[in-house]
């Protein structure tokens, strides 16, 4: 009997070992074979070719032109819960299914934002810095003072999953809490004591602001100099969603002017920023490598379930991750 070819599959980059194991027990899978270094665009163009299942990452741009290089494509799993970076109606146009990694990744996320939150309000990274440089003088009563978190009012904006482990996490810290959606999710008022908010109303009344919100073209660009300047002189502002939901130059500016009074930022316009990056010339921001869903068990399980879910749809069978 002949035996059936296996489904050709194309991973972007070296994935975990128990990732890797569920991919080859499947298909023929071809790979860039580096850990570190996003593959090259030719390299792509040319490794897609015969595949019928991608695997991919957020550093991949996958593009109409990726897709017009990938005739026998079916299936495109993402490493991330976030998927801007892919052309979903150059996919849909050709019926290739989506996944992503939605809900492993929740938890971790929200502990990240609540560290950059603390840090920034209580100038964890700058006390940091000023021992580093020997500059830890006698204590004195107004010395490195902060914001205080708990008690106050906590605003997140796209209080999606990610965005709901925020707010859960301030009923502990006795906060208030406030959302705004693209609309009322009125379950998150009897479930969680959290009240909806125009954008404006939210940044007017929030002592944190957390954004959590997709990147979508009515997002991009959402906090600019007018949002900035509503947020009280004592607000924190942290976005671990993506770079370009907020203006760079325009955060730099009112950080500058201490309106917010600092911020805590996982993402960026243009990742990775150098050294060279304007926001790190203020004392008034910690910033984190998107490291968002980057803890040991969270990647590991969120590699393993982007393998499960390109098997899961090459091989016709369910999975919850599908992007509609
Ligand atoms: C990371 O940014 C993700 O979308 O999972």
């Amino acid at each position: 009997m002949d035996m059936e070819p296996k489904p050709r599959i194309f991973v972007t980059r070296r994935l975990p070992e128990p990732a890797m194991a569920i991919l080859s027990a499947f298909g023929n899978v071809s790979l860039w074979d580096q850990v570190e270094t996003p593959i090259p665009r030719d390299e792509l163009l040319r490794g897609i070719a015969k595949a019928e299942g991608l695997l991919c990452l957020i550093t991949d741009r996958i593009d109409a032109e990726v897709i017009a290089a990938a005739p026998h494509l079916r299936a495109v799993s993402v490493m991330a819960v976030g998927y801007d970076n892919i052309d979903r109606t150059a996919l849909a146009a050709r019926g290739i299914t989506l996944t992503n990694t939605p809900d492993v990744l929740t938890e971790t996320t929200a502990d990240l934002a609540w560290a950059l939150m603390l840090a920034a309000a209580r100038r964890v990274v700058e006390g940091h810095r000023l021992i580093e440089r020997g500059e830890w003088g006698p204590w004195h009563p107004m010395q490195m003072v902060g914001q205080d978190i708990y008690g106050r009012v906590l605003g997140v904006v796209g209080a999606g999953r990610i965005g709901q482990a925020v707010l859960r996490r301030g009923r502990g810290f006795g906060m208030r809490l406030l959302y705004h959606n693209r609309r009322p999710n009125p379950s998150l008022e009897t479930e969680l004591g959290a009240s909806y908010r125009n954008l404006n109303d939210l940044l007017i009344e929030s002592d944190v602001v957390v954004v959590t919100a997709p990147l979508t073209p009515e997002t991009r660009g959402m906090f600019g100099a007018a949002q900035f300047a509503l947020m009280k002189p004592t607000s924190i502002f942290v976005n671990v969603a993506r770079g370009p939901l907020a203006r760079e130059d325009d955060l730099a500016a009112a950080l500058r002017a201490g309106r917010p009074w600092a911020a805590g930022l996982d993402v960026f316009e243009r990742e990775p920023i150098g050294p060279d990056h304007p926001l790190l010339t203020l004392p008034n921001v910690v910033l984190t490598p998107h490291i968002g869903s980057a803890s040991v068990a969270t990647r590991l399980r969120m590699a393993t379930l982007a393998a499960e879910n390109l098997v899961a749809v090459l091989s016709g069978q369910p999975t919850p991750n599908i992007v509609k």
